[in-house]
């Protein structure tokens, strides 16, 4: 019984999540709901493209207190046709409807043929970040370099956000620090001999939040299965272990420190 009680009382945010991807197209009402019943009072939506923009929409609409949507093109989305895409982002920014610019970045892993392209899509989303005054939410995926040069330049007061799925060195951490920025946790963090716990280890919990990145990257137990947001609790248990903390100051720090940089208590 006081564990249910403790457990009731505790607060997550999912910083990362995709609920909008046809992966939850059966039960996606459930997986929020669900989600909200175990604690998670906000997961934050970022954008993929177009193709996805009307589902994510709908879900945000559903949910107004609880799944809240983010503007921006995801790397793997930029090609050739970039430009008309980039304009629908910067239309839909006019808004005002979203907490953040995301996903933006530059993904090296897949594909470097549009490398040039996504480089100036993201300094673009950048400088329409720091416009509105909205923390971004970057993917990085073997780019590290090419972010951080592209966000030094950038970097003013006014820029913040999270690098997302962060899997670095000790040594980028500290660069993603310097920068004020925070790093995303995600499942990663629960597989086994992963190199992260070690590298968390060291990062003050100041500069980190949680995220599920769903329906990818499912923490274990669940490892291999349909990742989704209530699911962020088995990252928070690892990390409170990790760290020789309890899971309620895990939970605690990480959902102040995302309340604070997607300025959710004005909400
Ligand atoms: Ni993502």
């Amino acid at each position: 019984m006081k564990n249910f009680m403790f457990i009731c009382h505790m607060i997550l945010i999912d910083t990362h999540t995709h609920l909008y991807l046809e992966e939850f197209d059966e039960d996606r009402n459930e997986v929020v709901q669900d989600a909200i019943r175990d604690g998670i009072k906000y997961m934050l939506l970022p954008r993929i493209d177009s193709k996805s923009h009307q589902v994510q929409m709908e879900l945000s609409g559903q949910f107004p207190q609880n799944c809240l949507s983010m503007m921006g093109l995801h790397p793997t989305s930029v090609d050739n046709g970039f430009e008309k895409e980039l304009e629908v982002v910067e239309n839909e920014l006019k808004t005002g409807k979203y907490i953040g610019v995301g996903e933006i970045g530059i993904d090296l892993y897949w594909d470097k043929t549009y490398k040039e392209q996504q480089e100036y899509v993201f300094r673009r989303q950048l400088q329409l970040a720091k416009e509105y005054n909205l923390p971004v939410s970057i993917h990085t995926r073997d780019s590290f370099d090419e972010i951080y040069q592209i966000v030094s330049k950038e970097h003013t007061d006014e820029l913040s956000g999270v690098f997302h799925c962060f899997t670095g060195t000790q040594e980028q951490a500290k660069q993603i620090m310097d920068l004020g920025f925070k790093m995303g946790i995600g499942g990663i963090l629960t597989f086994k001999n992963a190199k992260l716990q070690e590298v968390v280890k060291d990062i003050p919990m100041e500069f980190l939040v949680f995220e599920t990145d769903a329906p990818f990257l499912t923490p274990a137990p669940y490892r291999g299965k349909r990742n989704q947001s209530k699911y962020v609790v088995y990252i928070a248990e690892k990390l409170a272990e990790i760290k020789n903390i309890s899971l309620q100051e895990a939970a605690e720090t990480t959902t102040a420190n995302a309340t604070e940089l997607f300025k959710l208590n004005t909400l």
